[in-house]
């Protein structure tokens, strides 16, 4: 795509929980079109751990999957250099932002959301105030950013309405400080579903492990649960009304290969519906085996790993605390004096980067030596 030097390209940022197993549905249905957008626009992604503790987590399973996802994303072709990819906790303007737009969001509008709904129904014993004011956090993540688009999947349609109303009440109140943006359901890809139910999405909660596909999963282990896949009595590898589950083998043959319906409706003419999976099963674990191994680098490689969140923070903290700032300055907070204050300074400490923090270690220690 060509771009004009004065043109900026569009802004987008999407985010992902980091709870637990990443699956080929959360992978061709979100991730692979992050990754393809990276050229096209300036994309800035997250991993939404702050939304996670909206449920229960076991702290050291919760630490181990959130670097396991970042490592994983990284993997899948997130690439740094291009998109900072930050962990929301480390920058602290999601929280406070959260908080201002709090208190321009009603009880009522939080209380129609179904997935509040939902989580609640599920998690009855521990309907939290933050699993209701989700929202806004989610909210806060977009519009610090001045984000245009925001790739989400069709359940997070609801939450992205909500933040297109919370900026226009924002922006009607006080003149224009949030970008109003749009939710951007990429055309291609992929509602994945269920491999043991075609009618429910593929989800890592599923309490069949042969309903999804986790992206680690080993190649056997792929091969496996497609050949337990549920499909029809029409033995006939088409695309049709009511072939849930010969529909959804199809939509991910195709995520993974590239080939059309029709091309693989061609190839798959007069075979058995055993051919096809297995041929589904090691297209998939042939497009994920890459990706395994890249994970297998990364994922050892701790400091590296440090090196690029650290980053990915700093520059998130560089871009947002400015609509931050902006925001509250409009409600009418009193402004931080900037260059006489500890705070300030302090504040910024929190954030430095792994250089500053190296840098600094190696000052102290030398002053040590020299006292
Ligand atoms: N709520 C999203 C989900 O569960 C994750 C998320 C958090 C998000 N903040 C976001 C998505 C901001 C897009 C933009 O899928």
């Amino acid at each position: 795509m060509e771009t004009n030097q004065n043109e900026r390209k569009k802004v987008i940022f999407s985010a992902i929980q980091p709870s637990g197993t990443i699956t080929l549905g959360n992978y061709l249905g979100a991730l692979k079109n992050w990754i393809d957008l990276q050229d096209d626009y300036d994309c800035i992604f997250a991993l939404a751990d702050l939304h996670a503790i909206t449920v229960r987590q076991v702290p050291a399973n919760f630490r181990h999957n959130t670097l396991e996802a970042y490592a994983l994303l990284l993997a899948c072709g997130i690439d740094p250099k291009k998109s900072p990819f930050f962990i929301q906790s480390q920058v602290p303007t999601h929280a406070q932002l959260a908080w201002v737009l709090n208190c321009y969001t009603q009880f009522g509008e939080l209380q129609r959301m179904t997935q509040f709904k939902d989580k609640s129904a599920k998690h009855a014993d521990n309907v939290n105030a933050g699993l209701f004011t989700y929202p806004s956090l989610m909210a806060a993540d977009i519009l610090l950013y001045q984000a245009d688009l925001v790739p989400v999947g069709s359940d997070q349609k609801q939450h992205m309405e909500l933040t297109r109303n919370i900026a226009e009440r924002f922006n009607g109140i006080y003149g224009s400080v949030f970008k109003v943006p749009d939710a951007y359901i990429p055309k291609k890809g992929a509602r994945i579903m269920s491999l043991q139910d075609p009618s429910r999405k593929m989800s890592k909660s599923d309490e069949n492990v042969n309903g999804y596909v986790a992206v680690l999963d080993k190649p056997e282990v792929i091969m496996k649960k497609f050949k337990r896949a549920i499909t029809d009595n029409d033995a006939c590898v088409r695309y049709a009304e009511g072939k849930d589950g010969i529909n959804n083998l199809m939509g991910i043959y195709s995520c993974v290969t590239g080939k059309s319906f029709e091309q693989i409706e061609k190839d798959f003419d007069g075979k058995g519906y055993g051919d096809f999976k297995t041929a589904v099963g090691e297209a998939v674990a042939e497009h994920l085996r890459p990706i395994q191994e890249r994970y297998n680098e990364y994922i050892k490689n701790k400091d590296y790993l440090e090196k690029c969140y650290t980053q990915g923070a700093e520059t998130a903290y560089r871009i947002s605390v400015r609509t931050l700032t902006k925001a509250m300055k409009k409600v009418g907070f009193v402004p931080r004096a900037h260059n006489k204050s500890r705070l300030t300074n302090i504040i910024n400490c929190q954030i430095f980067t792994h250089k500053k923090a190296e840098t600094l270690k190696c000052v102290s220690t030398f002053l040590l030596c020299i006292l």
